[in-house]
């Protein structure tokens, strides 16, 4: 009895966070189970389209935690697994991986119904979303996020790539998944470190679109060491993550491919911080170079008089909060401005920015001279000593 009425009280609280979000495209729209246990995975591979191959992509931390109990969860659904694993972190988003694991699609005999599912964090969904884009010209693509960096932005919209030494993403495909799942739990095992990766892309959307969510994060009361963890967070996280997928899926909604502008906004502090992470590679990480980005590219805006000084430091206090990189002290200036002619938004040779009006609102399409990126980010190095 007692077993029961806890079964049942564990089904009452996954149903009051499960859902089931549909994210509407022209062609291909697919559903984000949010909030699900990764026990319910093997029920949603029992349609048709879906054949018995899959491949579990995953890197060599995540396996441990998880990667013997989804080959399980799958084998139990009729599925044959197999796994790849690769080195974890970005050194691994680049094209001699893509082949290596393009030919391990070819030798374990996968076919267009085959399964690619991807279990790690925004390199290994890059990464396996672009190879199942490519392989027999796409096959079924599923990510399972475990990052929140990955929960809340990269396993959500299609876009999927690997580096190049020149530039971020610089080789890729807009590939919408079958679907994403999205368990909560498997953020339980994440270091605090990787927590703050995916507040970085939290904060973000607060910037772009939401001033109720940038005020939720500043609410959050944050004190002392290892308060970023899963379990203390464990309340407040699903509304975060929901808010940002919400966020994004209706932007993607409206922009798929990004061939209408309105997608660009999601690339708030990523022109900054695209060129930071690929300049100090593999000192920044993703997350830490776009807050930095964030900081930076606010800091612009005021200095081009689109917002308030406030606007600019109640950006870098939340980011500082969250125990994000804020100051510019040890950035290479000169090698940061020689990668933003890179950046996809680039046209023309003009370096088109994503800015800042308030908290809530941006706008697009800005476009900065390099030297006067330049000026600036000298400037707000001087004005940080002050
Ligand atoms: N496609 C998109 O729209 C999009 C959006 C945002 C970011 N990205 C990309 O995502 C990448 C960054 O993603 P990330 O921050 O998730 O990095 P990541 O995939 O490198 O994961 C970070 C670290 O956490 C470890 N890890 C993952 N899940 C874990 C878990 N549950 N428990 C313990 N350890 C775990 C990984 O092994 C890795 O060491 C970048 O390459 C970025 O360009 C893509
Ligand atoms: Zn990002």
């Amino acid at each position: 009895m007692a077993k029961f009425l806890i079964g049942h009280y564990c089904f009452l609280i996954y149903n009051l966070i499960m859902k089931k979000i549909r994210v509407s495209l022209s062609e291909k729209g697919y559903f984000i189970y949010m909030g699900y246990p990764l026990e319910k995975l093997g029920h949603m591979l029992t349609e048709n389209r879906y054949g018995k191959k899959v491949m579990l992509l995953t890197d060599t931390n995540v396996f441990p935690f998880y990667g013997n109990m989804v080959k399980k969860i799958l084998v139990k659904s009729g599925k044959d697994v197999f796994d790849v694993l690769v080195k974890p972190g970005e050194q691994s988003k680049n094209l001699r991986k893509v082949c290596e694991v393009i030919e391990n699609c070819a030798r374990n005999k996968m076919s267009r119904d085959s399964i690619l599912l991807t279990l790690g964090g925004g390199v290994i969904s890059d990464l396996g979303g672009f190879i199942s884009s490519i392989y027999m010209r796409g096959i079924n693509y599923i990510p399972v996020p475990t990052t929140l960096l990955a929960q809340v932005d990269a396993s959500i919209g299609g876009k999927t790539g690997v580096n190049l030494p020149f530039g971020k993403n610089l080789v890729g495909s807009f590939y919408q998944p079958s679907f994403v799942y999205v368990d909560f739990n498997l953020l339980s095992t994440l270091p605090e470190k990787e927590i703050k990766q995916g507040f970085s892309e939290i904060i973000k959307y607060g910037i772009i679109k939401s001033k109720k969510l940038f005020g939720i994060l500043s609410s959050i009361h944050i004190s002392g060491e290892k308060v970023l963890m899963y379990n203390q967070l464990k309340e407040i996280l699903p509304t975060l993550i929901e808010k940002s997928i919400m966020i994004k899926k209706t932007v993607v909604e409206k922009d798929e491919k990004e061939t209408k502008g309105l997608r660009e906004i999601l690339n708030f502090g990523h022109t900054l911080g695209h060129a930071i992470e690929i300049s100090h590679f593999p000192e920044m990480t993703h997350g830490d170079s776009v807050a930095l980005g964030m900081v930076g590219e606010s800091y612009l805006s005021y200095k081009l008089g689109l917002c308030k000084k406030e606007v600019y430091t109640s950006i870098k206090e939340l980011v500082k909060k969250f125990g994000l990189p804020f100051s510019y002290s040890q950035i290479k200036i000169k090698k940061c401005i020689g990668t933003l002619i890179y950046d996809k938004k680039v046209k023309d040779g003009k370096i088109r920015f994503v800015l800042v009006k308030r908290i809530g609102c941006v706008k697009s399409g800005v476009v900065v001279e390099k030297v006067q990126v330049e000026k600036i980010l000298r400037e707000i190095q001087k004005d940080e000593k002050t």
